[in-house]
């Protein structure tokens, strides 16, 4: 049994005062304790953010990182930094850094192996381009995506980390995946994941992302090899975000 995980990623969005009505708002709430939620907050709210969270079951997330722990990298923020601020996951390679910040597989690779050495789960994206998928390209992308993003990668770390489908066409589109075809290429990742690390593709977690709402997530959420989401847009507001949670 895959633990199902929410996560919002609330991008460039929210000041640190913003950030704390939105958590208030949302520990206001029960929230499904069989379901993990996590938020993934901009670097400033960090510290703060996670004061709110302590005694709650809501885990903390960053949206990227850089591999080194330390060096004349100007702007960038270490795993190092943000272990000291008790992250528990980080969002790594979202289609927007490789999109806006020239991120490839490659550095996605290297992020991966360094938050792993500090324990902080990774959260991988992947997916294609609108355009990729109408050349019937999107398998093969993906596939690409895995196969380099995850090179070098052991079995036993593979266990910590969440993939992250997001066909890059249905983020912050209002554009969803029909559910058949997230689950489609969610099951066509755990395959691959297969023939890389073989069991191990039972017990890694696939979420689906790309305008996820309350009214969508149900469904998504019932197919076999769907395990969650990542989530923008309605992850800003509390109201939705519980509703994510509680599927
Ligand atoms: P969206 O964003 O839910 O606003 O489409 C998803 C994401 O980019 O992670």
């Amino acid at each position: 049994m895959r633990t199902p995980i929410i996560a919002g990623n609330w991008k460039m969005n929210n000041t640190i005062k913003e950030a704390l009505t939105l958590i208030e708002g949302i520990k206001a709430n029960e929230l499904n304790e069989n379901v993990e939620a996590v938020v993934c907050v901009p670097f400033t709210a960090i510290k703060e953010v996670n004061a709110l969270l302590k005694g709650t079951n809501i885990k903390l997330g960053a949206q990227n990182m850089h591999w080194e722990d330390n060096g004349a990298f100007t702007g960038e923020i270490s795993p190092l930094m943000l272990k000291e601020l008790e992250v528990d996951y980080c969002i790594i390679g979202h289609s927007e850094r490789r999109q806006y910040f020239c991120e490839t597989d490659t550095t996605v690779n290297k992020k991966i192996k360094t938050a792993l050495i500090y324990g902080i789960k990774p959260i991988v994206c992947v997916g294609e381009t609108l355009e990729q998928r109408e050349d019937g390209k999107a398998e093969e992308i993906v596939r690409n995506q895995v196969i380099n993003g995850f090179e070098g990668i052991s079995a036993e770390d593979i266990k910590e980390i969440v993939i992250a489908y997001e066909p890059i066409w249905a983020i912050g589109t209002g554009k969803t995946a029909s559910s058949d075809d997230a689950n489609a290429m969610c099951s066509f990742i755990r395959d691959t994941i297969g023939e890389l690390y073989g069991d191990e593709k039972d017990i890694v977690r696939i979420q689906y992302g790309g305008s996820v709402k309350p009214n969508n997530v149900n469904e998504l959420m019932n197919k076999s090899d769907i395990d969650g989401a990542l989530v923008g847009g309605a992850s800003l507001k509390a109201d939705d975000f519980v509703k994510l949670v509680n599927f």
